[in-house]
């Protein structure tokens, strides 16, 4: 048999539990524990709801009295409770932004940052130097055929000149381009004259590696096709370029021979006390002109293809191609 509850017990319950809520309320700590209040306090097995189960021992006239006040303790309880949440939810957030603040004036951790290797550098300024000339940059496949590497070049099948530049062999007739040169057609055979194009890119061959040969090394081609060109304008743009790159470095134009230019000539600079030859360079070959369908009575002009790393070497005063190469950073971080 159950106890018989007073009014007045149930009353004093309610007034009990007021206090205390409250209290709790303010006191909970974050979103979690604040939630763990509210079913504590008004869920289906929560304190007020017990209260509320005593009425039933309460007289009929009795329970609107407390059934009223438990209502406005529920009420007062539930602003309490999201009062409490909004101050809980600025308060995380107010700490969140104070976390992510960041301390511009701090000291850097000092994170190393790359820069351009000096290949890239000297393939640009010199691109840039023609560029400045009226010339257009070009590129070709370092994958080519043996027409574009050879024969459009005036280098056909078992000429001896195949032996200059010894070839690394695909299948297929393909070959890895052995100069830029090959682009001097390519661009020929899309746009006639006249033509003024500086053409950067890789170039492989069979050489054995020393200070001043890489079976890899880059090449710049240069090619000026146009009424009336003759030596004179191949000699003067080679030197012109050469003096804005190096400076006043002695330079020696030497006679030379290749299949596609006539007359042809090296060019050496001094490196390291001796000359050091740094670009090939000839009036294009009438013969090539003829073989695109070029009227070489009418056009004419002159072709150069230079080592980059050797520029590079010369520029910087570098003493073995292999530097370029390897990748030691103490040697790359002067640059
Ligand atoms: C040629 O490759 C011709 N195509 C150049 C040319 C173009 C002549 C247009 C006339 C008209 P050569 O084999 O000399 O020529 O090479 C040109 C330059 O490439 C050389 O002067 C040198 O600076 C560089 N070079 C050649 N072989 C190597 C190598 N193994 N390693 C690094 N640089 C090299
Ligand atoms: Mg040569």
């Amino acid at each position: 048999m159950s106890q018989k509850i007073s009014i007045v017990q149930l009353i004093e319950d309610l007034e009990r539990l007021e206090g205390e809520a409250a209290s709790d309320i303010t006191n909970a700590s974050d979103k979690k524990s604040l939630e763990n209040l509210r079913v504590q306090l008004l869920g289906k097995k929560g304190r007020l709801s017990q209260v509320l189960g005593s009425m039933k021992n309460l007289e009929n006239e009795e329970r609107p009295i407390i059934g009223q006040r438990a209502n406005l303790l529920k009420n007062s309880l539930q602003e309490l409770l999201a009062e409490r949440l909004q101050v809980l939810k600025s308060k995380a957030l107010e700490e969140l932004i104070a976390s992510e603040k960041i301390d511009v004036t701090a000291p850097s951790s000092g994170k190393l940052f790359g820069h351009r290797h000096p290949l890239i550098t000297t393939t640009e300024q010199i691109v840039d130097l023609f560029c400045g000339l009226g010339y257009e940059v070009k590129e070709g496949p370092e994958i080519e055929s043996d027409y574009y590497n050879f024969a459009a070049l005036n280098i056909p099948e078992d000429h001896p000149a195949r032996d200059m530049q010894d070839t690394f062999y695909l299948n297929n007739n393909l070959l890895l381009r052995t100069h830029t040169s090959p682009v001097q057609i390519r661009c020929l055979e899309k746009n006639p004259p006249p033509i003024r194009i500086v053409a950067p890119g890789r170039v492989y061959r069979r050489d054995a590696i020393d200070a001043t040969h890489s079976p890899v090394f880059h090449q710049v081609e240069v090619l000026a096709i146009d009424e009336g060109l003759d030596f004179s304008h191949l000699r003067g743009t080679v030197l012109a370029f050469l003096k804005s790159f190096f400076g006043d470095l002695p330079v020696r134009f030497r006679a030379s021979y290749f299949p596609f230019t006539e007359p042809s000539a090296e060019v050496d600079v001094q490196w390291r006390g001796k000359w050091l030859e740094v670009m090939g360079c000839g009036m294009v070959d009438p013969s090539v002109l003829n073989g695109l369908g070029i009227d070489p009575e009418r056009w004419s002009g002159f072709a150069a293809g230079l080592g980059v790393e050797r520029f590079c070497m010369v520029r910087h005063g570098i003493d073995d191609i292999r530097r370029l190469y390897t990748s030691d950073l103490r040697f790359l971080e002067q640059f």
